[in-house]
């Protein structure tokens, strides 16, 4: 096999591996896809400044996440559905993220349970909330969440509402899911991935759990969409934070003004994000927002940030502009669908070396180190 080298070959290969529906779950953005597109234009409109003659034959790529050491300054974004990309997918990219010391957030609508996926590691993992209109699926997440050890709450807060993917509903990934004779014979063409499936489980495991296990992926989607919740506000923050009781992080925010609440309501942390572009079509692509929403808030609280990350030297150019770490979504799913863990190790393989070469190249050699100096153009603080 060709060697993986970038976060595209992953993705060319997992294009021909799952379903297409999976793969455009996956791949797609909201609507017209504008801020898909924008989120990696961001970045793109970034260079760095090449430094030359600096010793950099020591370097320190670790760094703290939420006060957790970790390898490197990213994270495994929560991703719903992601064991359907390949059998106890959570469990294999959270091992996969554990292996190479680095911390996953599992999505509360995993396929995985949050029990699986805790006991499949020996570090705390992190779990991601999405509150619904039926409140006591969130204690009992919370519940959960405290029982299983995991030690930071991601409370996702840009889904009031899913934005619409066109794709998934030509595709019939709807709920119901609408099976056409085209995807049927797509999936029976798709030997790896139905291989990778056989004998896991095939729904909402944390929904199975809380519903019962009789009701099946089909009913636990429609709870999923009667429940979501457009009535939650700042108020809400407090109702959960009781609950909890530890780390909480606002993941999806991309106001200053809404940045400057979440330090005001003393979360630990926000997650710069539009949802991969999934949520809020015509929304900025993060990197712009990034500055400004540092320069406001960023010696309060931590900033994260995600959305368009595809390898080392934008996760430097996140850093740069003063996020502590980012997220990937994408970047290991394409490697999960592509190659199960061994996939998932690819990709963070492929980010850790280009963020060190990038590193070298701009003399750095250690992550505190990388500032707004190292850009070329910087944005300029307002
Ligand atoms: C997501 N994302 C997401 N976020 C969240 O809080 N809960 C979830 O269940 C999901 N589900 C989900 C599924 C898929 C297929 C994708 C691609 C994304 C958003 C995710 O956490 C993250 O914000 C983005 O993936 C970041 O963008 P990139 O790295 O995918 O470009």
């Amino acid at each position: 096999m060709t060697p993986i080298t970038t976060i595209e070959d992953l993705r060319v290969l997992a294009r021909k591996r799952i379903p297409k529906a999976l793969f455009d779950y996956v791949d797609g953005g909201s609507y017209d896809e504008n801020t898909l597109r924008a989120n990696r234009a961001e970045f793109n409109n970034l260079t760095l400044r090449q430094r030359v003659l600096v010793d950099t034959s020591t370097r320190d790529l670790s760094t703290t996440l939420l006060g957790e050491k970790v390898a490197m300054p990213i994270a495994l974004a929560p991703t719903g559905m992601t064991g359907l990309m390949h059998g106890n997918g959570e469990m294999l990219a959270a091992r996969a993220a554990e292996k190479r010391g680095l911390k996953f957030c599992l999505s509360t609508l995993s396929i995985n349970t949050i029990e699986e996926v805790a006991g499949a590691c020996e570090k705390p993992i992190w779990y991601q909330l999405y509150v619904f209109k039926d409140r006591a699926f969130a204690r009992q997440m919370i519940e959960r969440a405290k029982a299983t050890g995991v030690s930071c709450l991601f409370l996702t807060v840009d889904l009031p509402y899913r934005g619409q993917r066109h794709a998934d509903i030509k595709n019939g990934l709807t709920v119901p899911p609408r099976m056409t004779m085209r995807n049927a014979w797509d999936m029976t063409t798709k030997v790896f991935w139905w291989k990778s499936l056989i004998g896991k489980r095939h729904s909402f495991g944390n929904l199975e759990t809380y519903l019962g296990g009789s009701t099946g992926p089909v009913k636990q989607g429609s709870w999923a969409s009667r429940n979501s919740d457009q009535s939650l506000t700042w108020r809400d923050l407090d109702w959960i934070r009781a609950q909890w009781g530890g780390k909480i992080v606002l993941k999806g925010i991309m106001d200053v003004e809404d940045a400057k609440r979440a330090a005001s309501e003393g979360v630990d942390g926000i997650v710069v994000s539009n949802h991969g572009g999934r949520q809020l079509d015509c929304a900025s692509g993060t990197m712009a927002v990034l500055p400004h929403i540092v320069d406001a808030v960023g010696d309060r609280l931590e900033v994260l940030l995600d959305s368009g990350v595809r390898s080392g030297h934008d996760i430097y150019k996140a850093l740069a502009l003063g996020a502590k770490g980012v997220l990937i979504g994408r970047a290991f799913l394409y490697g999960l669908a592509a190659m199960g863990e061994k996939g998932v190790d690819s990709a963070i393989e492929v980010l850790r070396e280009s963020f060190d070469n990038a590193m070298i190249l701009t003399g750095v050699t250690k992550v505190s180190d990388i500032s707004r100096d190292n850009l070329y153009k910087a944005p300029l603080k307002n």
